[in-house]
This record gives structure tokens, sequence and C-alpha cells, in this order.
């Protein structure tokens, strides 16, 4: 693994997890900005359920939904 290698971690009902340096962008190559309270230097944690207040990052609001996708890798 390259030392600069963005990592995203798939997390069991929950959550992608991207540790790394990246940008996220929108279709139109505009960034979105870190919601606020979140810096650059920790983990981002991006939706995957589709309910997050705050898309496309995660705000847990998965923890409170019947949500369980098993998703590992083969
Ligand atoms: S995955 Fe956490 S709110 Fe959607």
């Amino acid at each position: 693994m390259a030392d600069n290698e963005v990592v995203i971690t798939v997390k069991p009902n929950g959550s992608l997890r991207v540790a790394g340096p990246f940008r996220l962008v929108d279709v139109d190559g505009n960034v979105f900005e870190l919601p606020e309270g979140w810096d650059h230097n920790r983990d981002v944690t991006l939706c995957r359920c589709g309910e997050s207040a705050i898309k496309p990052f995660c705000d847990s609001t998965h923890k409170e939904l019947d949500w369980a996708p098993e998703t590992r890798a083969t």
C-alpha cells in the first residue's frame, strides 16, 4: 500500500469511512465542504443508507434504521 493511498472501509451496517488525502466533488466538480466541526485531519464518513441529513456525509441516522446490509469483500 502506498503511503498516500486513500483507504475506504465499508463499515458493517453503516457508512463508508474514508481515510487519506482526498477531495469529494459533485458531478460538476464542485468540492463538498466538510460539515461544521469536522476537520481535514480526521477520517470522514460517507452515507451509504441514503437517509443522512448531511449527505453525502454520514450523520449516524443509519443507527436508527432497520437497515442491515452485509457487505464483505470476497
Ligand atoms: S450511512 Fe450513516 S446516515 Fe447513512
